[in-house]
């Protein structure tokens, strides 16, 4: 079953059935003022944190309730309907919706008994606030008398859980006000001119361009006694009965009420936010002119469409065409800006970035918004320790120069991270690689760049230190410690026990650290890095390879984990991808790992992380056990970990199944079989259950993941094959054969690049002849030198 479809052309998409087998959600404004949104107006909204600024009351695991409600009522017939279609729910044989799911906005449209609504749903460019615009047409044939109410459910305070759990508290400190165009929220302000003026918080839901007929601020009097949002005694009695909160929980709800002629039309505009009285009294003048949303519209798309745009391509197969261009890519700026901070399953309480996953972020934008990326940059290179180590959460307020680290009680204590993780500073070698590679800013190896704790240092130096933390960090047979963790969470090593993922990531900084040495003429730091990695090669050879695979990692007690025979998790995918990636195994090595991992880890909805499942066997450190086998880290699909086969599969060449792992997992390819998926078809989720689970296919854990950045590399570089270097461009498409021609536009060092890609003949990838401007150039190489503002690219495979 599908619920809805792909506008490629308006970049949204659209939901026709409300009735999605989840809340499919979409994310509005920015962490300065969140919001989230599902296709039936469920969500929240807070102000600069999910946990700490909440606005909206939410309740999790309780589908997407409440939420941004606009209820309909013919005061006529005295029945009543939601502009969502929940929550009121109609018998959908009778309703009709559309659901919008757009760049930064949402909008709803619905049709019952010959009125049609319109509700927009955004929040302004750089704004602090959120606006539903509204929009009611009379689409029959007589006069109409329609009541409209808008309502939201307030936090009693801003921390949300102490909204959800210390009753006997928050709610004696709140009272709502009615003023004229808004009800009023105010929160401890007994404060106000007393004690403390900073912890008075004042909220405003308010109605603009219409005049309000009744209002009420007690949801208990909205909703009435032993009912629900799906039927309110207020909407269907018609009126709102004027009672505020004391004491009790708030809401704002506003009612406004409107005769329609046959084919009239009246619109206007609920606003809430978190400002003081005079503010927002200033803010719903200003929509009054209810012609400022289109503007505000267009200013959001202007925004989010010329950054997408930096990219487009146009293959055979739609499914990548819309990841690609708007939904992966969207998605990944939307997991840099929001980190893991809020959604339907994050509630925002992990106050900061996790070191390595915003990291892996960053690569998901850099072809996109480079400036963007240069800044996360910097801001994570600086949450790296003057010894290297990166702290693994990096706080919102982070002050490089003063923090406190892992090694002090203080930082254990505000952070809950009791150590330093094997893999976090090792990320940032493919990510500043990427970023090079694609401006050509070599200056920014040169930068100077704080520590966290202490001193500064050029961004070269950085990176060195970040390999001296894994080679002071050493466990059992001379190999990186897994110290608290490697990438995977759930893989407690041991102080001496090692992980041979970060074994070929650290493999793979020494590779970076050549390039950039040679581009510097550093032939001692050259020198120095090559003898590493040559050495290390030698202890990955001996260490990490057994029998025809890479384990997974030793114990400190010398068990080795993932090898041939072991009755459980006998075989990884990350180990063999990454010994691809990292470059260290040759290509007929990493043909026959790749094809031991399409045997053994292959499924139908992508490759397990590993197989089989914990069950009886797991070591000690193997948290994974904890998960129900073909869940999460405990074998199942993590899809996080795709984009990285898809990866390795395409640089070796092998389109056709670096595809086939692409759309297994793709979300839009899913969109038909949307009850098994259950999750967005737009977005990535953190995993899909596997073959152990009876519901095989299920995906968990919507919108914050890296799978979308991971994903998104294994596409640009992998498939498409766009892998610059530091002096140019190489082309390497690795397609499937079915694939016979495809192009590409991108903006590359400000330039323009057209590239049409011709492949009659049916090949996976290789490159018979190239030109630039009608010239040809040798191999598949394109000198960024040769660019001219706008360039015409011709591969042929
Ligand atoms: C989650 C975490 C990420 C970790 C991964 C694997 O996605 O956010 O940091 O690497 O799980 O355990």
């Amino acid at each position: 079953m599908k619920y809805g479809y792909f506008d490629s052309e308006r970049r949204e998409y659209v939901i026709d059935k409300p009735d999605t087998p989840a809340p499919w959600a979409n994310y509005l404004g920015s962490p300065a003022y969140g919001a989230i949104i599902s296709n039936n107006a469920g969500g929240y909204s807070f102000v600069k944190s999910g946990a700490a600024g909440r606005l909206i009351r939410y309740r999790f695991n309780e589908q997407d309730r409440p939420g941004r409600y606009i209820y309909l009522r013919d005061d006529e017939s005295g029945d009543y309907w939601s502009a969502s279609w929940q929550p009121v729910g109609k018998p959908l044989n009778q309703y009709k919706s559309i659901c919008r799911h757009g760049t930064g906005y949402t909008q709803l449209e619905a049709d019952y008994k010959d009125i049609h609504s319109q509700a927009l749903y955004y929040v302004p460019q750089d704004a602090d606030y959120e606006v539903w615009k509204v929009k009611v047409t009379n689409s029959g044939s007589k006069a109409r008398k329609i009541s409209c109410f808008g309502f939201v459910e307030f936090t009693c305070e801003s921390f949300y859980e102490q909204d959800q759990v210390n009753l006997q508290y928050t709610q004696f400190i709140t009272r709502t006000y009615f003023k004229e165009k808004f009800i009023l929220q105010t929160i401890n302000e007994n404060c106000l001119n007393a004690v403390n003026e900073s912890r008075v918080d004042t909220r405003f839901f308010a109605l603009a361009g219409a005049k309000i007929a009744t209002y009420c601020g007690d949801r208990a009097a909205f909703l009435g006694k032993y009912r629900d949002y799906g039927n309110p005694v207020s909407v269907e009695n018609g009126k709102l009965d004027g009672t505020l909160n004391y004491n009790l929980n708030p809401c704002g709800a506003l009612h406004t009420t409107l005769d329609l002629a046959p084919n009239e039309t009246k619109e206007f505009i609920f606003l809430l936010g978190q400002k003081r009285e005079a503010q927002a009294k200033e803010l719903i003048s200003r929509y009054e002119d209810t012609s400022l949303p289109e503007k505000e519209i267009e200013k959001l798309k202007t925004y989010w469409h010329s950054r997408l745009a930096n990219l487009k391509v146009n293959t055979p197969d739609d499914n990548f065409n819309n990841m690609i261009n708007t939904w992966n890519a969207y998605q990944c700026f939307i997991t840099f800006v929001w980190s893991r901070a809020a959604s339907l399953t994050y509630c925002g309480q992990r106050n900061g970035y996790g070191y390595r996953d915003t990291v892996q972020d960053i690569q998901g934008i850099i072809h996109l918004d480079p400036d963007m990326a240069l800044e996360k940059i910097k801001f994570m290179v600086s949450a790296q320790v003057n010894h290297g180590g990166a702290l693994p959460l990096v706080k919102y307020n982070h002050n490089p120069g003063h923090e406190d680290k892992p090694e002090d009680e203080s930082y254990r204590k505000n952070t809950g991270h009791p150590s330093y993780r094997a893999d976090d500073a090792l990320w940032l070698f493919p990510t500043v690689w990427k970023y090079v590679a694609e401006t050509g800013n070599t200056a920014l190896l040169d930068e100077v760049i704080p520590y966290a704790d202490k001193g500064k240092d050029t961004l070269f130096n950085h990176l060195k230190k970040a390999i001296d933390f894994s080679l002071n960090n050493l466990g059992i047979h001379g190999l990186p410690a897994g110290l608290h963790a490697d990438w995977n969470d759930c893989l407690r090593l041991g102080a001496k026990g090692v992980s041979v993922f970060v074994a070929l990531q650290l493999y793979y900084a020494f590779e970076i650290m050549i390039r950039f040495a040679k581009f510097k003429k550093d032939s001692a730091t050259e020198k120095e890095m090559t003898k590493q990695k040559d050495r290390f090669g030698k202890i990955i050879e001996e260490r990490c390879w057994k029998d025809d695979r890479f384990v997974r990692g030793i114990t400190e007690d010398d068990v080795t984990v993932g090898k041939k025979g072991d009755p459980e998790a006998n075989i990884w995918l990350n180990p063999q991808s990454w010994a691809v990636i990292s470059g260290y195994a040759d290509e007929a090595r990493g043909k026959a790992i790749l094809d031991l991992v399409h045997k053994e880890l292959n499924t139908k909805y992508g490759a397990r992380i590993m197989s089989p499942s914990y069950r009886k066997h797991a070591f000690d450190g193997a948290l994974a056990l904890l998960f129900n086998p073909s869940t999460k880290e405990n074998g199942g699909i993590f899809l996080q970990t795709q984009g990285w086969i898809i990866l390795a599969e395409a640089l070796l060449g092998r389109g056709n199944r670096a595809v086939e792992y692409y759309l297994e997992s793709c979300p839009s390819a899913q969109n038909e079989i949307a009850d098994t998926r259950l999750m967005e078809p737009y977005a990535y989720s953190q995993f899909t259950e596997s073959v152990d689970s009876p519901f095989e296919g299920r995906s968990h854990v919507h919108w914050l993941t890296g799978t979308a950045s991971t994903v998104m590399v294994g596409s640009v570089e992998g498939i498409l094959g766009l892998r610059p270097d530091i002096e140019g461009l190489r082309l390497s498409p690795a397609i499937p054969s079915s694939w016979k021609s495809f192009t590409m536009e991108k903006s590359f060092r400000g330039k323009k690049l057209n590239i049409k890609v011709n492949n009659p003949d049916g090949h996976e990838s290789g490159c018979k002849k190239l030109t630039v401007n009608g010239m040809a150039v040798e191999g598949n190489y394109i000198p960024a030198s040769i660019l001219k503002p706008e360039n015409e690219i011709v591969l042929d495979m």
